[in-house]
């Protein structure tokens, strides 16, 4: 086991962790937490752990080794870190950087760019015939000053936020404003678990953001909407980004023409941007759940986007799901959706 820690995007307060967690139970990592930081996550665990991180994740940034760890005060950084046995982790010959992070404002006495030199001068003491390259290091140390503490340790990973980007609503060959952005559609994904070869459905699937996202990770997809339109147009996204599917198929989520999925991510139409044929939200969502509660095997999870309004939580409840947890992203001045997960109880 060793000590891990992950910077993690501060775009929302609750989601980075929880897609975090779950990416680690859904490849069957053990961890332990340790700490849980502004934007940082400290755990105990195989470091293997982070491939997994570093391949589904949509909200974490970088993945470290821990080195150490202190209060964010300059003496004790410095004596930490006199402490740690460079000379093993600096090779010979190799470059490295030493790169530091403070997450929002906290500890702003602490100088990012002096600590970045002092730290990189103990390596070399350490590590004599390592080299600074701060261009194009081969090692990256790395620092994050949050909630008053200094995590410092070797870089791993990192993800990169361009591949969310590419997959904007806007970039897809289909596009609709109902759309989904890539990386919320990732996270919701990733919220129910699932491992590569899984089938996750999207009963209400639109331009199929959800599932391009979780193909992109080794799950087989199945699609549903009422809309023929939406689902000849899912089906050229799909093709642009070489997903294929177990099924996109005109139907009607209230009457599902499937027997079992693994998972269910999905996003159902509030009437705005997107058709309720009449319905009321409150309604297609309640018909769907005593649906979904059909198919889904007991523990199996559903994510759910829907207005914060509808109080999802308590419909679920009613439907044999057991709530899990729910996160509050604001939209604009009349939308905040809830992003709810369940478990079939
Ligand atoms: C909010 S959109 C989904 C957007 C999708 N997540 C995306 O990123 O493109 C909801 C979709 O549900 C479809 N829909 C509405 N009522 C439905 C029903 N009863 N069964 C299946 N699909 C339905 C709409 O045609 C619309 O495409």
């Amino acid at each position: 086991m060793a000590k891990l820690f992950f910077l993690l995007s501060g775009e929302h307060p609750t989601l980075p962790f929880s897609e975090l967690k779950a990416i680690l139970e859904a490849e069957g990592c053990t961890f332990r937490q340790l700490d849980k930081l502004d934007q940082v996550l400290r755990i105990e665990a195989k470091a293997k752990a982070i491939n997994s991180v570093k391949k589904r994740a949509a909200m974490t940034k970088i993945c470290s080794l821990e080195l150490f760890h202190c209060n964010a005060e300059f003496s004790e950084i410095m004596k930490a870190a006199n402490e740690i046995p460079f000379g093993k982790l600096a090779l010979k010959g190799e470059s490295f950087v030493v790169r530091v992070k403070r997450v929002k404002r906290y500890s702003e006495r602490l100088d990012t760019m002096l600590l970045e030199r002092k730290l990189g001068e103990i390596i070399l003491k350490e590590a004599s015939e390592a080299r600074v390259n701060l261009e194009t290091p081969q090692k990256t140390f790395f620092g994050v000053i949050t909630d008053g503490k200094f995590v410092f340790g070797l870089k791993l990973a990192e993800t990169v936020p361009s591949e969310f980007v590419r997959r904007s609503p806007s970039r897809k060959p289909f596009f609709h404003p109902s759309a989904m952005t890539a990386k919320l559609a990732r996270c919701m994904v990733n919220l129910t678990k699932p491992k590569a070869g899984d089938l996750v459905l999207d009963p209400f699937c639109g331009t199929g953001s959800i599932l391009i996202e979780a193909g992109l990770i080794g799950c087989r997809v199945m699609g549903l909407d009422v809309k023929r339109r939406m689902i000849h147009g899912s089906l050229r996204n799909f093709k642009f980004y070489k997903i294929t599917t177990e099924g996109l198929v005109v139907a009607d989520a209230r009457a599902l023409p499937i027997q079992t999925v693994e998972c269910v991510v999905t996003d159902p139409p509030y009437g705005r941007s997107a058709t309720t044929l009449g319905s009321t939200t409150r309604e297609i969502v309640e018909r769907t759940l005593d649906e979904l509660a059909e198919v889904l095997g007991e523990g199996r999870r559903v994510c759910l986007a829907t207005p914060k309004t509808m109080k999802v939580s308590e419909i679920g409840e009613k439907y044999g799901f057991r709530h899990i947890e729910s996160h509050f992203v604001y939209i604009h001045r009349s939308l905040t959706r809830e992003i709810a997960v369940f478990e079939r109880k």
